[in-house]
């Protein structure tokens, strides 16, 4: 794939922006420095991550795209701090991730709702222990924080089910709701380790038409695992296709499509071709 991708798509209306306060936060630029990642070590060591260099301006919405193994999932998990590099820097607006306080927001295939809760108050976990919501908590749950809430199932189609139960909602109102718990506490940076996977075509379509416009009204800086190639070529503006394990950045190219993009736009003749240049791509290092 070389110079991008530019052609025009018809553009639909920008839905109404739900009213959502919160405090003004500086965003974080994202850069990787050579990071790499081994599990165990001698014999035993594996290496899952090949030494990786990546920048992210804020607001950026990447997607990572590569064979299964590559290390795709590792990149999330040493962004959001869960684990440390064993070499090189992650670096958060330009100081290491472990010393910095983020606020990042993850949804993962599994929407893992607590099942004891309902879809409000599971969405309103984050602002329960991230701060500075947490020191409000008590008083603003009933008030602004349930408004927050509200606002955001409305703009997912879901806010006839804010008292219900989890096992009373569908795969894909689950994982609905599932992205306003990933979005309630406004965060910085937004991580998504293929949230659509398990959805059918129809429903994931859908989802991706919520997911364009809750990034278009908020710009977090995303960061969006995927093995749908359409899927990163519709959502993200830059793609980052990864190598056979242990993996490393081999190819990093912008989408140059004007953002509301139509969903018809993915069967179109130009969009095709990108989504072809990117599978043979992948198919060629996984074969290596
Ligand atoms: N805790 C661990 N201990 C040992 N090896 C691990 C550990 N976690 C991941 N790995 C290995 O690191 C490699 C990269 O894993 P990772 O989960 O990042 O892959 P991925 O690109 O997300 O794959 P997939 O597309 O299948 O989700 C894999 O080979 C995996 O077996
Ligand atoms: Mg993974």
């Amino acid at each position: 794939m070389s110079g991008g991708m530019n052609m025009s798509a018809s553009i639909p209306a920008t839905p109404a922006k739900p009213a959502m306060p919160g405090p003004v936060h500086i965003r974080p630029a994202l850069e990787l420095q050579d990071a790499s990642v081994v599990f165990g070590a001698g014999d035993k060591a594996v290496t899952a991550l090949s030494p990786t260099s990546l920048k992210m301006k804020s607001g950026d919405f990447l997607a990572l795209v590569g064979p299964s193994g590559c290390g795709k999932s590792t990149i999330l998990k040493l962004v959001s701090n869960l684990l440390h590099p064993s070499s090189g820097l992650v670096l958060v607006g330009g100081k290491e991730a472990k010393a910095k306080e983020l606020r990042i927001g993850m949804a993962f295939q599994n929407p893992t709702m607590l099942p004891w809760l309902t879809i409000e108050q599971n969405i309103m976990v984050p602002l329960k222990i991230v701060e500075p919501f947490k020191k409000t908590f008590r008083q603003d749950k009933k008030g602004a924080f349930r408004d927050r809430v509200h606002a955001l199932l409305r703009q997912v189609g879901l806010q006839d089910f804010a008292t219900h139960y989890p096992w009373q909602l569908s795969g894909g109102m689950l994982q609905r709701s599932n992205l306003c718990r990933a979005l309630i506490h406004e965060p910085d940076l937004l991580l998504l380790d293929e949230p659509f996977g398990a959805l059918d075509q129809f429903t994931r379509e859908e989802l991706w038409q919520i997911m364009q416009n809750l990034y278009l009204d908020r710009k977090p800086t995303v960061l969006l695992v995927t093995h749908d190639l359409r899927e990163a070529g519709y959502l993200a503006n830059r793609i980052c296709v990864m190598s056979a394990r242990p993996g490393r950045i081999i190819s990093d190219e912008p989408v140059n499509i004007p953002q509301p993009r139509d969903i018809g736009m993915i069967y179109s003749p130009e969009f095709v071709e990108m989504t072809q240049g990117l599978r043979e791509l992948i198919a060629q290092v996984r074969s290596t």
